[in-house]
């Protein structure tokens, strides 16, 4: 196996910066659309000869250093006593919705057997891929976030609402979450994955306060619990968090554009950092693309370890060829003069 992206999250310095991209199965690929008129994108999740498929289509059709299984944050709660839908207009829609501690009833601690395709799908990938396996969970905030919206939305209000006028009721949601993610990551490291990453994809709407009592306790204790495989932890607004992100045990911190790669590499001395490019900068010019990826690769450098990302998804008007450059260019940079 290629094993350039394990070291590189191990904190050990590689010969050349090995790069994935989060969201690099999607919509934005023709081969994926092709499929996707076939199933909906819950029956491919559901079908473990669908999601291998279309999980290596990045790595046969980009030579991404990693592969990362093809599921979603929102499959968890289908063990959970919840329904999840994905929708072509308002996206995924869940219910029953918990608005307060009185809803948490209708919540029960994950049976694994109810997501049984999830580990298949990675028994599966495990025989044939020829580069790691990222397995990945939802943090508890972010879950909660759409169990609460009942969606996706835009400012929270439910969440913040619930958070600040019954606190108490929201750590027991936190708890239950929690719980379920450490069973749930663990049946996938036991089914082969070779490194899971925590998406807290929503943690940067708290303040750095709100943060430390409501997310930091439940993500370090999952973080904590894992022990076997290397913790990528993503969470958006790296900026803002940077002092509450910092004692993270976890041993790559995934972080977004919006903090320069020279000022993470000193705040985060003792992690291997992944990112940070914007992925909206791969709809523009080549020329002012590259100016951006090159200087990432040169400030990556003065990381521990340095996994060349983007600071959020690819974004669906995405190019496959622009894609496959950024992949080319990362890997020939180490012989390139700077
Ligand atoms: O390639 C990969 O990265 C692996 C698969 C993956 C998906 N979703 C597939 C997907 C992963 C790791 C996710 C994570 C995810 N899902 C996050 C966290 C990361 C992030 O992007 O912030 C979140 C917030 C979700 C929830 C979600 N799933 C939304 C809001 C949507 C609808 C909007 C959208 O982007 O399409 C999804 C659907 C979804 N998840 C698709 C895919 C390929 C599109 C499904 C389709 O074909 O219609």
């Amino acid at each position: 196996m290629r094993d350039t992206f394990l070291n590189a999250c191990k904190g050990i310095k590689t010969d050349y910066t090995p790069v994935w991209f989060m969201r690099q199965a999607g919509r934005y690929m023709p081969e994926y659309q092709k499929i996707r008129q076939k199933y909906d994108f819950l029956t491919m999740c559901k079908t473990p000869e669908i999601a291998a498929e279309v999980t290596l289509q990045p790595v046969k059709i980009l030579g991404v250093d990693a592969a990362i299984l093809f599921s979603d944050i929102l499959i968890p709660l289908e063990g959970m006593g919840i329904k999840i839908e994905f929708t072509d207009d308002k996206g995924p829609q869940v219910y029953p919705t918990i608005k307060t501690s009185s809803h948490i009833k209708f919540l029960k601690e994950i049976e694994l057997d109810l997501v049984y395709y999830v580990f298949q799908t990675i028994k599966i990938l495990i025989k044939e891929l020829e580069v790691p396996l990222i397995g990945f969970a939802a943090s508890p905030f972010t879950l909660a976030t759409y169990i609460i919206e009942g969606g996706s939305t835009k400012d929270f209000i439910n969440t913040k609402r619930f958070m600040f006028s019954e606190p108490e009721g929201f750590h027991k949601l936190m708890k239950i979450f929690t719980d379920s993610t450490i069973k749930y990551l663990k049946e996938q490291i036991k089914a082969g994955v070779h490194v899971v990453q925590i998406f807290d994809t929503w943690a940067g709407i708290l303040s750095p306060f709100d943060y430390e009592i409501f997310v930091k306790p439940y993500v370090k204790k999952i973080i904590d619990s894992i022990n076997k495989v290397p913790v990528i932890y993503f969470c958006s607004n790296t900026s803002g968090l940077a002092n509450n992100l910092k004692d993270l045990n976890a041993n790559v911190l995934s972080i977004d554009w919006k903090i320069d790669m020279k000022d993470a590499t000193d705040l985060f001395k003792y992690h291997a950092l992944q990112g940070n490019l914007d992925p909206l900068t791969l709809l523009g010019t080549e020329d002012e693309l590259f100016k951006r990826v090159k200087k990432i690769l040169i400030h990556g450098r003065l990381a521990k370890a340095h996994i060349f990302n983007l600071g959020h998804g690819v974004n669906i008007n995405t190019s496959v060829d622009i894609l496959k450059k950024v992949v080319d260019f990362v890997h020939e940079f180490k012989t390139m003069e700077v």
